[in-house]
């Protein structure tokens, strides 16, 4: 795997910013439907182009985007305008007060680590600043068609040259922090339980209940992202 540097995310934000804002977001209606409670305030981490943020600040809760790029996140305040506050923020070391957000979340920032010990670092410093929940969602090793779709396409871009994580690898960062949830976002029961589908129209109170309780139970070969949300303690 490629490290990333700052100069490559210039780069591929230049060449990508427009086609990920054109596809419709996927994190962000997924915790909308696990955290019902609007006055919890929000954190996304390396948001890139905060799509899930603006997203959740459009259903009416606070959020607050971050990514360590000034230019994502100008160019995110550009694309957003006030809809929510935009910070500059590493996950390595946020600078935040402790306990800063009920919930804090990201998603394709853990796939650029190699090394385990990065993935502590950051595991750390995310329980440090939240209060209530802290959600990670990283590629899935369990769905091989994604994983050779994405082998294929990092061949001409290294966009697409990540980890990807099985279900008890990424568990383990996160259960030093307290009870740990595992769910699939991107999948065919979550595509169902947020989109505006068959199922998008029950009750949002019984799609919460079939997330939480049959998620887990669908086969992770069909998940695209690996979403692990951790209780804090
Ligand atoms: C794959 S993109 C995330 C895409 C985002 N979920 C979206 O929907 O647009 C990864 C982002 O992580 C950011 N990043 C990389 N290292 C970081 C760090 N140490 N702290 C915060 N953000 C970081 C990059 O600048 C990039 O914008």
């Amino acid at each position: 795997m490629v490290e990333k540097t700052n100069d490559f995310w210039k780069d591929s934000w230049e060449q990508h910013w427009s086609s990920y804002l054109s596809t419709p977001p996927h994190q962000g209606p997924c915790l909308e439907l696990l955290f019902p409670n609007k006055s919890w305030s929000i954190l996304e981490m390396a948001g890139g182009t905060m799509r899930d943020s603006a997203y959740l600040a459009g259903t009416g809760r606070t959020v607050t985007g971050s990514d360590y790029l000034p230019e994502a996140a100008a160019r995110a305040r550009e694309t957003h305008k006030a809809a929510m506050e935009i910070i500059t923020l590493d996950a390595f070391q946020t600078g935040l007060q402790p306990d800063a957000f009920d919930i804090t979340y990201h998603n394709g920032l853990w796939v650029l680590f190699s090394k385990d010990e990065d993935i502590r670092k950051m595991a750390a410093e995310q329980a440090r600043i939240t209060r209530k929940y802290m959600v990670a969602t990283v590629h899935c090793a369990h769905n091989q068609k994604y994983k050779d779709d994405f082998r294929e396409r990092a061949t001409s871009d290294d966009l697409y040259n990540l980890r990807f994580f099985e279900i008890d690898e990424v568990r383990a960062f996160c259960e030093p922090y307290g009870q740990t949830l595992v769910l699939p976002c991107g999948s065919p029961l979550t595509y169902q339980l947020v989109g505006g589908w068959r199922w998008g129209r029950l009750p949002r109170a019984l799609r919460r209940w079939l997330y939480i309780h049959a998620g887990p139970r669908t086969s992770p070969a069909e998940w695209h992202r690996i979403m692990v949300v951790t209780h804090l303690g």
